[in-house]
């Protein structure tokens, strides 16, 4: 295979109102414009980038996703966006997809250069709407594992937004994938050709290893923790300049440079 390279973004957290100081954290628009601004610069090119969830902070109209849709719209590559726990799904399917009859979960199978990308829905809701950990439901498990299990020898990487293994912070892993190990039994059938698993909403830059497999989260767009195992209250990273990851894939080998943009 040739080499593939792409970004890796999370957490825009695009809000209806630019000024908007949400959870006393500052506007989120600075962050998210430098880094369309950063990666449409890139000295070397990219074949998409991949956002991970939380692109939009609670909107109450599907018309607030235009928002993004302006702003992603600058890259001259494609973007392929996850919905995290402050998204909509279906609005989000609609305005940054363009999906015109969208399903209860925004799964998405994607080949590029020969790669195989399996993004998966992790948001949840109850009677009450959206909540903060992160849910597949059994048929999300089960598309995925038909993937998983087929004979394939293509290169994998599975994407989503909440974090599916416990990270030793008691405040995030309240707010996790609650059947992420479900998820890794089901990863382990394509551990063989599996590369990583991307996700967001931690608004920090881990990699977690389990039998092999690397789970990378990426800063977010908008504001940055700083955490430690142990960890129970909260805890703001010194430098809050956004993060993206960019991830290169050979024949042999996965890549993954963390980069931030200064503010
Ligand atoms: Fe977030
Ligand atoms: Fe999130």
């Amino acid at each position: 295979m040739q080499p593939l390279t792409f970004v890796h973004i999370s957490d825009s957290h695009v809000m209806r109102d630019p000024t908007r100081r949400g959870w006393e954290r500052g506007p989120s628009l600075p962050g998210a414009r430098a880094l369309v601004r950063e990666i449409e610069a890139l000295p070397a090119p990219v074949a998409f980038v991949l956002h991970t969830g939380d692109v939009n902070h609670d909107p109450e109209r599907e018309d607030e996703y235009r928002q993004s849709l302006e702003l992603y719209r600058q890259l001259s590559v494609p973007v392929y966006f996850l919905p995290g726990n402050h998204d909509r799904n279906v609005w989000l399917q609609r305005v940054l997809r363009g999906v015109e009859g969208p399903g209860p979960h925004a799964d998405q199978e994607l080949e590029t250069g020969g790669v195989q990308f399996l993004l998966l829905d992790s948001s949840a809701t109850d009677a009450g709407g959206n909540v903060g950990h992160g849910q597949l439901a059994p048929g999300q498990l089960a598309w995925l594992e038909q993937r998983c299990a087929a004979q394939d020898s293509r290169p994998l990487v599975v994407a989503l937004h909440h974090h599916p293994l416990a990270i030793g912070v008691s405040w995030l892993d309240d707010l996790i994938l609650l059947n992420g190990d479900a998820l890794h039994e089901i990863l382990l059938l394509a551990r063989g050709r599996l590369r990583c698993v991307l996700y967001g909403h931690i608004h920090e830059s881990l990699l977690t290893l389990r039998h092999g497999i690397p789970y990378q989260s990426v800063r977010g767009s908008w504001f940055q923790n700083r955490t430690w195992f142990g960890q129970e209250t909260e805890f703001p990273e010194p430098l809050q300049w956004p993060g993206y990851n960019l991830v290169t894939l050979t024949e042999q080998d996965t890549f993954i440079r963390h980069c931030r943009v200064r503010l």
